[in-house]
């Protein structure tokens, strides 16, 4: 495909500039939608709604008819990936994710990897089915979580805000906890490279819990894990574009950046712009980073912060995302005014 009918994200992922830069939201399906909530009501539980075809198909296209994004994100999650390794996995209402912890080499004994595949199949089953689906424009995304913020969940049994018994299980027992964390990089890159031969065009690895830890341990929990990982996918399937992301990782990005290589870094609304347009934009293409606080208010206030971050990043390889998902609160008339800013953006205007 020559580089003009390529499509505008992959594009931008291979080191273009475009006047007009594409955009998709983090969590753009989601309860923020009324289309969504209809559908959410009809499944039995959040699991089995992701591992409904028909339901997760439906769902991820609702808002490209809204919003026009230049990207459809797979609807699923993070933690299917412990749920096919074989621990138990809940989502309870209003409360969020709920696992049975594991917290030593002996239950981590008990995972099993071998069935990775057959209990993901209908992960692949909506890949294949959406990559007909799509416009011809947009790409398909796959994701997966990153293996120190799946390891949070499934040492914690649910998401912390110090990561306090996973942190203190690598101080104490490094080899035991880089068991949990090699099986992870074996089972996300088995995934990942699996979701390519489905359909996905780019993919997405989610480091969300990353801006807990300290320099060593970022080192070998993030990093690490995540440049392993890269390494895997790309020895099966050399070109496939892979946006990482180091969720708060702070002055941390930079070493990320350079020594993942990942082709895009997304990061999150504390990054300064600047910051992000002289050490990471000099490196990689750059996704981001709109508070979704500001998408919630709506306003001058979300018109400024749009133009803030168009004047500043879209000038190099650059990708219009959120710092963080949508919240459920967030009216769909906001998301659809910042699609419409992005849209009618083109060039820097000085
Ligand atoms: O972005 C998209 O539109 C694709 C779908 C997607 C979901 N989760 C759907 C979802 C993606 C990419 C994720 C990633 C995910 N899941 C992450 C990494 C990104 C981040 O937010 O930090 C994490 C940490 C999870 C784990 C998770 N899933 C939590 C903590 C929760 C509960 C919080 C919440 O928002 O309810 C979920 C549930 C979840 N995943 C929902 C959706 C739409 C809401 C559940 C529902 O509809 O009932």
């Amino acid at each position: 495909m020559s580089q003009q009918t390529q499509k505008k994200l992959i594009r931008a992922l291979n080191g273009e500039t475009l006047a007009t830069p594409p955009f998709w939201f983090m969590r753009q399906a989601g309860r923020y939608l009324p289309e969504y909530r209809k559908i959410r009501a009809t499944a039995r539980n959040f699991l089995n709604f992701c591992y409904t075809p028909d339901l997760a198909v439906e769902v991820t296209l609702q808002p490209l008819r809204r919003l026009h994004t230049d990207a459809a994100i797979m609807f699923s999650d993070i933690l299917v990936v412990p749920d096919a390794l074989g621990q138990q996995v809940e989502f309870k209402e209003g409360e969020g994710p709920v696992l049975e912890p594991i917290r030593n080499t002996r239950q981590l004994a008990e995972l099993n990897i071998d069935r990775l595949h057959d209990h993901l199949s209908p992960v692949y089953e909506v890949l294949s089915r959406l990559s007909k689906e799509i416009p011809a424009t947009t790409s398909l995304i796959g994701f997966a979580g990153a293996p120190w913020t799946l390891a949070i969940y499934m040492v914690e049994g649910r998401g912390g805000t110090e990561c306090g018994t996973a942190r203190l299980w690598d101080y104490e027992d490094q080899a035991g906890f880089k068991q949990l964390i090699d099986l992870l990089v074996d089972a996300v890159s088995q995934y990942l490279i699996q979701q390519v031969i489905a359909g996905a065009e780019v993919l997405q690895l989610f480091d969300s819990w990353s801006g807990v830890l300290s320099e060593d341990q970022f080192r070998r929990l993030v990093i690490e894990p995540n440049r392993r990982i890269v390494e895997n996918v790309r020895a099966a399937h050399p070109h496939i574009p892979i946006i990482g992301f180091p969720r708060n990782a702070g002055s941390k990005y930079e070493d990320f950046a350079r020594e993942t290589r990942m082709n895009a870094v997304s990061i999150d609304h504390s990054v300064g712009l600047q910051w992000a347009k002289d050490h990471l934009q000099t490196q990689v293409c750059v996704q981001g980073n709109l508070d979704n606080h500001v998408l919630m208010a709506g306003g001058n206030a979300l018109d400024k912060a749009v133009d803030d971050i168009l004047r500043t990043l879209s000038g190099g390889p650059f990708i219009f995302n959120l710092g963080h998902g949508i919240l459920p609160p967030t009216p769909p008339e906001n998301v659809e005014r910042v699609a419409e800013l992005i849209r009618n953006w083109s060039g820097v205007q000085e």
